[in-house]
């Protein structure tokens, strides 16, 4: 099918839907279509942006092209705050407390979480719920330090606020944003209010156990001036965040991942020679390439605050207006060739300069160090298992999140 002659056949009020219909059944195919003969193109919902380079620049304009649509969501936390002071000071200090000396430790501690995880579902493992959601809970509980709760709450509370930021916008048509929205604000109360009787209670825990070491423990722990205005509402905001950051990301990486590499056997073998030799540096190239072709997000989002020309001086030049939505296709800009060569071939020797997994610019993720040892980590311990197989396909149950994905599996082989 010529994608773009039917696009433009289509009446304009149903172009939008038909593209995010193609986007869904031929990302790949619809995605090189438009980045040759339509690079950048308006349709009453948003403006849609292919190329590599026009993608860098749509999240490289934070003034301009904003993040403006998570505000209902987040009220003022540090992802919807553009060059503020708030952003660059929440995300400086706690980019400081998540110090990248931990990572050996983080990725140990995964690793005999899922470890553990897959021996306790004794050859048969639902991966969304049993693995995927649980190894983060229980990292945000032991590395991050922020507990005393049951396992459920804490992934309800990550779900409902996750939908609502990144999946409850107008150009996600929900039949039901507002209960959406509801339920998220109501799980940002009840972990509002987990933490002020959490928090002191831990402060005082560490006055009788100094050395206690996690990143709630290292925030308690250090005396921020007055001046700076880092009290304890920002400290609440601030851990919140690591909650609702950690969980369905991981899960959905890690079920997308699996699936990726199951459903391609020569690679798969490959990776899990690597898995099984421990070779992290190559095992997690793996990894990141098969999340190319199936990344948890196609698409970033912006708002335009005034007027903003994309491309300028080129022949694809667009203007967005201002109060516009901007759609940065991030998997689009992964299969430029321009920047990837020969993009459609899974080559685990290229290294993209920016792979858009975790963001990019100025709200590139605050948890992407931790994710970068996390996600591989846990897949590295399900190839490890002799006899690995789907039992079936990954069930969305009409959600954006896997739901339902099931595996079966030996023991864990040595290698
Ligand atoms: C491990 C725990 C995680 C935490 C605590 C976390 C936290 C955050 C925070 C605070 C931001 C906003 C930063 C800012 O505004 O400057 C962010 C952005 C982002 N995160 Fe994470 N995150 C985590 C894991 C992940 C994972 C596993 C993925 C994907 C695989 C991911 C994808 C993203 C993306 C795409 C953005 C950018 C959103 C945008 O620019 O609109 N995060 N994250």
């Amino acid at each position: 099918m010529n994608y773009v002659s039917e696009f433009d056949r289509a009446p304009e009020a149903e172009r939008f839907h038909l593209f995010r219909r193609w986007m869904n059944e031929d990302p790949v195919g619809v995605f090189a279509a438009f980045r040759d003969e339509r690079p950048i193109v308006s349709t009453p919902v948003a403006t849609l942006v292919f190329r590599y380079r026009d993608v860098v620049e749509a999240l490289s304009n934070p003034t301009i092209l904003t993040v403006k649509l998570y505000e209902p969501k987040m009220g003022n936390f540090m992802l919807c705050k553009d060059e503020t002071i708030t952003n660059t000071r929440d995300k400086g200090i706690m980019q400081a407390m998540l110090s990248r000396d931990d990572l050996p430790e983080v990725r140990a501690l995964v690793g005999t979480l899922a470890d553990a995880a897959l021996d306790g579902a004794d050859g048969e493992i639902e991966v969304v719920h049993q693995l995927g959601r649980k190894v983060p809970v229980q990292l945000v509980e032991q590395y991050f330090g922020f507990a005393d709760l049951e396992h459920e709450t804490m992934m309800r509370w990550s779900y409902n606020n996750q939908l609502d930021a990144f999946n409850n916008h107008p150009f996600n048509f929900q039949p039901n944003p507002d209960e959406i929205h509801a339920k998220a604000q109501q799980s940002l109360e009840e972990m509002k209010n987990h933490l002020a009787q959490f928090l002191p209670r831990k402060a005082q825990s560490l006055q009788e156990n100094p050395a206690q070491d996690d990143v709630v423990a290292r925030l308690l722990k250090t005396r921020f001036p007055a001046e700076l205005g880092f009290d304890g509402e920002r400290l609440v905001t601030c851990i919140g965040g690591l909650l609702i950051g950690a969980v369905e990301t991981t899960q959905q990486a890690v079920a997308q991942i699996i699936d990726g590499l199951l459903k391609r056997p020569v690679h798969l073998e490959k990776a899990r020679a690597a898995a099984l030799a421990d070779d992290d540096a190559l095992f997690d190239r793996y990894v990141w390439e098969t999340l190319r072709f199936d990344p948890i997000v196609k698409f970033m989002f912006r708002y335009a605050v005034q007027d903003y020309t994309l491309a300028k001086g080129t022949d694809r030049a667009h203007t967005v207006p201002a109060g516009g939505i901007v759609l940065p296709i991030t998997m689009s800009a992964l299969f430029d060739p321009d920047e990837v060569p020969l993009p459609t071939e899974f080559n685990v020797q290229r290294q993209p300069a920016i792979d858009f997994h975790f963001g990019f610019g100025h709200h590139a993720c605050l948890g992407r160090y931790v994710g970068g040892v996390m996600i591989p980590e846990i897949v590295k311990r399900v190839l490890r298992r002799d006899n690995l197989r789907a039992l079936g396909p990954i069930d969305f149950k009409g959600t954006p999140f896997p739901e339902d994905y099931r595996l079966a599996y030996g023991g864990a082989c040595s290698g």
